[in-house]
This record gives C-alpha cells, structure tokens and sequence, in this order.
C-alpha cells in the first residue's frame, strides 16, 4: 500500500449524472469492452499505440490482464488508476502514471470518457477529484498532462480546470500509429490551495449532491 490508494472519490453532480470514480474490478470487463469496442472511433485516434487489433485489446477477456496490471503497479505505488461512474454504471477512466516520488514527487493524468456522456461534464469532474485526492492525500506535488493540439475537446478540459500550458513536446508520443507533437500542461500543489473541485463548485460547473 502507499498513500492514496485505494480509494473512492465522488460523487458530483453534472449534467450527464451524478459522477464518482474508484479504482477497477475484476467484474469491469463486460461494461468497459462494451463501452471501448462500440466507441473505436471516438477513443482510438487519441490513445497511444499498442500491438494486436482493437477488437483483441478491448475485449472482455482483455480485462482481467490489463486489470491485474494496474493493480500491480497501484500496489507498488506507480500508478492510481481509476474507472469513472456515471450514474453508477461504468463510463471511462481516469489513470494516474509514472508517479516519481523523492524530490519530484510528479505523474501524469490521462482520461477518456464514453461517448454517450461527452459534453456533460464528466471528464472535468473526475479530473477534479482524482487531482484533488493527488495532492491532498497521495503526497504528489505536480500532475503533468499532455494533449495533441487538435484534440480541442481535451484541451476544454484543461482550460476548464485551470491547467497552465507550459510548453510543446515535440514527436512525443506514439498515438494512433505516428509520433505526434503534444502541449505540455501541468498543476501543482500551489496553484490549487483550495482543490480544483472547489473551482469547479465556485464556477457553477458541479454541485455536491
Ligand atoms: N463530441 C465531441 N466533443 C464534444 C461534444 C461531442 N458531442 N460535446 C462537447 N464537446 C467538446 C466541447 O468542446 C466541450 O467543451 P464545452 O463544454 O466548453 O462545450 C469539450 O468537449 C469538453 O466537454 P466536457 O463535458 O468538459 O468533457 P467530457 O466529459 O466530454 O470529456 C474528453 C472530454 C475526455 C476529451 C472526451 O471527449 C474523450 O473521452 N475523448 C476521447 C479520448 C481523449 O481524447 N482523451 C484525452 C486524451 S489527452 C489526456 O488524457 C491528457
């Protein structure tokens, strides 16, 4: 165990729902590959390459790998991974990576939500709370998060809450088979002294239910 983890945060009211995240179960796997298989076109362009075809890495049977994997790393304290709820019913994820402790003390975030939610709030409410846990509880100082500049959607998110753009990463990562340049944004600690769901509660974007 390590600080933060496990945990359950939430919930928020927005208007696709009532949203909360926890960490991933076992039993997941049917509603996460419903979910990734029927929205291939609103996830794929935006996620980072992987080997096999995305029927074979988004199957049900593909969870208990992928679950047993994130439970290894969260335990050894490298990632907090998180699937996000709206209504109670699975409808994306919110992942916490290559968390560096000592004098760093930094990860980055990474998120998707299911296509029948865009637009509703959800992704910033989530965002909110697992970066609010990351700062109060799991000891991290700065979250770093990187977006392609075409994914405008993505990027609303950021704006929303408040991260600062700090640069541009050039050819960064492999996503949807190419290296592809990425704005840099981060937070830390100082930025937030009152969390970033209190700014989404202060601009009327989430109430507490
Ligand atoms: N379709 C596409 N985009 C829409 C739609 C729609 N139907 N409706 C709204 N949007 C756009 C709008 O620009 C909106 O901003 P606005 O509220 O000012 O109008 C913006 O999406 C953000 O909407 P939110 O409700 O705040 O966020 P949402 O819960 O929809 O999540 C997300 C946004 C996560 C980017 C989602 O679109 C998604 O899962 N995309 C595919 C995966 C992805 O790109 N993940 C992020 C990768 S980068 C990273 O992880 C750091």
């Amino acid at each position: 165990r390590h600080p933060g983890w496990p945990a359950r945060l939430g919930p928020l009211q927005v208007p696709a729902g009532l949203v909360a995240v926890r960490g991933p179960r076992l039993l997941d796997g049917s509603a996460w590959s419903k979910i990734r298989l029927r929205d291939r076109e609103h996830l794929e362009r935006w996620e980072p390459t992987a080997p096999g075809t995305w029927d074979d890495r988004n199957a049900t049977l593909a969870w208990p790998g992928q679950w047993s994997s994130l439970r290894a790393l969260a335990r050894r304290g490298m990632t907090l991974p998180f699937v996000i709820t709206v209504d109670g019913q699975l409808a994306g994820q919110v992942t916490v990576g290559n968390v560096i402790r000592g004098s760093l003390c930094s990860a980055w975030i990474g998120y998707w939500v299911a296509s029948h939610v865009v637009g509703g709030g959800v992704a910033p409410a989530a965002v909110a709370l697992v970066v609010d846990h990351c700062f109060m509880l799991a000891g991290l100082h700065r979250i770093e998060a990187t977006v392609r500049p075409e994914n405008t959607a993505s990027l609303r998110v950021l704006e929303k809450l408040g991260f600062r753009q700090e640069g541009l990463f050039r050819r960064y990562l492999d996503v949807a088979g190419a290296w592809r340049d990425h704005l840099a944004f981060a937070l830390t600690a100082e930025d937030v002294p009152d969390g970033l769901v209190y700014r989404l509660l202060a601009d009327g974007r989430a109430t507490i239910p």
